[in-house]
C-alpha cells in the first residue's frame, strides 16, 4: 500500500499515475467549483488546456446545451459565461448544461492525471465521499496519488493542506508503519498537523487565499473552506467530468 503526495503536476512521469487512483486537489478554486458545479446538476465539465481548446470543445456542443467557463489570473476570461467562483455555479446556471472550462493550474493538473486508473475530483465540499473513494481504493490494493495543482508549477499550501488532511484520514491503523509515503506524503502530514482540522486557517494562510482576497473573493476562500456542502463525487474519464452515482441510485 502506498500513498503518494505531488505538490506540482510539474515532472509527473505516467510510471506516477499508471495503475493508480488519483485524487486532483485545486482547493481554491477550481476542483471546488467542479464540485459545486456537478452538485448543482451540471450535466459534466470537460477541462481545457487553453481558451483556445476551451472555444474548439465548446464548438463541436450543441451551442444551447454548453456553457464556457474559466479564469486567469483569477478573473473570468472575457467573453466566457462564467469564471471560476463557485458561487457562479448554482443550480440555475449550471443545471442540464456541458460546462468545458480552463483554469490557470486546476484544469491542468486534472489534464495530467489522464493516465490514471481513476481520476478523482477532490475539495474540503466533498471531503467525506473523497475519502470514502481513496480507502476503498486503498482497500483494493490501488496505489494512491494525491496530486496537488499547485500555483504557477510551484507549491500550493491550500492543497499541500488539504492532500496532508486527507493522507492523515486514510492512514491505517498502525499509522506509518502500514503505509509506504513519499516525502511528499510526510511533509504534508506535517503541515496537516498544524492547522488541524481548520480548512479557513489553512486556505486564507496562503498566498492564493491572500491574493483572492485582495481581488474582491473573500466569500469564495470561505466557501472552498467549508467541509461535506456538496456531496458529490466528481470522477474524470474520456475527457469528461462527471458526478459518479452508486449503482443503486441508477
Ligand atoms: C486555478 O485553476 O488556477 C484556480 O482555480 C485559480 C482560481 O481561479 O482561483
Amino acid at each position: 500500500m502506498k500513498i503518494d503526495v505531488f505538490f506540482t503536476p510539474v515532472g509527473l512521469n505516467p510510471s506516477d499515475l499508471a495503475g493508480r487512483t488519483v485524487v486532483v486537489l485545486d482547493v481554491l478554486r477550481a476542483t471546488t467549483t467542479i464540485t459545486v458545479a456537478l452538485a448543482g446538476g451540471a450535466k459534466a465539465v470537460l477541462p481545457a488546456a487553453s481558451t483556445e481548446e476551451a472555444l474548439r470543445i465548446a464548438q463541436n456542443l450543441e451551442r444551447d446545451d454548453v456553457l464556457l467557463a474559466g479564469e486567469r489570473r483569477a478573473v473570468r476570461i472575457p467573453g466566457f459565461a462564467l469564471g471560476n467562483s463557485p458561487q457562479e455555479f448554482a443550480s440555475e446556471a449550471v443545471r442540464g448544461k456541458t460546462i468545458v472550462m480552463t483554469t490557470t493550474n486546476g484544469t491542468q493538473a486534472l489534464i495530467a492525471a489522464q493516465g490514471a486508473r481513476e481520476v478523482v475530483v477532490g475539495a474540503a465540499v466533498n471531503f467525506a465521499l473523497v475519502v470514502q473513494r481513496a480507502r476503498a481504493a486503498l482497500e483494493q490494493h490501488s496505489d494512491l496519488v494525491m496530486l496537488c495543482a499547485g500555483r504557477e508549477r510551484q507549491f500550493a499550501l491550500e492543497d499541500a493542506f488539504a492532500a496532508g488532511r486527507l493522507t492523515k484520514v486514510l492512514l491505517p491503523e498502525g499509522g506509518l508503519r502500514r503505509v509506504e509515503v513519499n516525502d511528499g506524503a510526510l511533509a504534508s502530514l506535517e503541515i496537516a498537523r498544524h492547522f488541524g482540522e481548520r480548512w479557513l486557517r489553512a486556505l486564507r494562510a496562503s498566498a492564493h487565499g491572500r491574493e483572492l482576497a485582495e481581488l474582491g473573493f473573500r466569500e469564495d476562500v470561505k466557501a472552498c473552506a467549508e467541509e461535506n456542502t456538496h456531496p458529490v463525487l466528481p470522477l474524470y474519464a474520456d475527457r469528461r467530468i462527471t458526478a459518479h452515482r452508486p449503482p443503486n441510485e441508477g
